[in-house]
């Protein structure tokens, strides 16, 4: 079973988070646990009496968009860990999908693993597996089961398109979703030994010839109200009953 932490949600942008804030009446905490030079917001609520926090990843003073990428996400995991005692996190987001796999835009993908990069080659003996990633951080099947929801395997690289190198790692994985966060935050997650859950609803096609740029802002807004659909309805079902979500098997 998950730990006893609160659950936390980990999510990248801010049109990701927008719906889910907004449906679970959660409230900006001013007064983050980290330190202020630190990009990542904090927003809490409390959902059927019990504390949830989500972590939002923050904007890049530099340019002015959201810190989406291994690189935030790997500071975000690591203060739900340390600064919230996280008992579980969620990342919850958009994705890219596949059209050879049947999937369509809006589908959503519930994942504990593996969480796979795609776009680290690094051949150099041992060095080719930790680039490569493949961690497993939960056993979803009972969360899966009740909310009806498809599991698969996420990938994670540090860019929106695809070169056929990183396609052709995805083919080798089975990768279900293709994303910009999950391995790193897995990572984290099994350092600390703590169970992460990966929500994620289909904006592209990486597998489309249509530009994913261009698929995905398109999609955006139709993906994450499924999203927010659907995340609301994983953490009152966490809420209510964690050992939903189970240690790897
Ligand atoms: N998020 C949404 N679509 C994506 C894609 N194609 N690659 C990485 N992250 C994404």
């Amino acid at each position: 079973m998950a730990g006893d932490g609160p659950i936390v949600l980990l999510m990248a942008m801010r049109d990701e988070a927008r719906g889910i804030i907004g449906r679970l009446g959660l409230v900006q905490v001013e007064a983050r646990p980290w330190a202020s030079w630190l990009p990542m917001r904090l927003y809490e609520g409390v959902i059927d009496g019990e504390r949830v926090a989500l972590v939002l990843l923050g904007v890049d003073p530099a340019t002015g968009v959201d810190c989406i990428g291994p690189e935030g996400a790997t500071l975000g995991a690591r203060a739900a860990v340390d600064e919230l005692g996280a008992g579980l996190i969620v990342n919850a987001g958009a994705a890219g999908g596949f059209e050879a796999r049947g999937q369509a835009v809006g589908d959503v993908i519930l994942s504990g693993g593996p969480f796979w990069y795609h776009d680290r080659r690094i051949p150099l003996g041992d060095f080719e597996a930790y680039g490569r990633g493949g961690y497993t951080t939960a056993d979803v099947s009972r969360l899966a089961d009740h909310l009806g929801l498809p599991t698969g395997v996420v990938s994670t690289g540090a860019s929106l398109d695809a070169p056929a190198s990183d396609l052709m790692e995805m083919g080798r994985t089975g990768a279900a979703a293709k994303d910009m966060e999950g391995a790193a935050i897995a990572w984290v997650a099994k350092l600390a030994g703590v169970e992460l859950v990966s929500l994620k609803a289909i904006t592209d096609l990486v597998d489309h010839p249509a530009p994913t740029g261009e698929q995905f802002m398109a999609n955006l807004h139709v993906a994450m109200e499924r999203l927010t659909d659907e995340l609301e309805r994983c953490v009152r079902a966490l809420v209510g009953d964690r050992s939903l979500v189970r240690p790897p098997r």
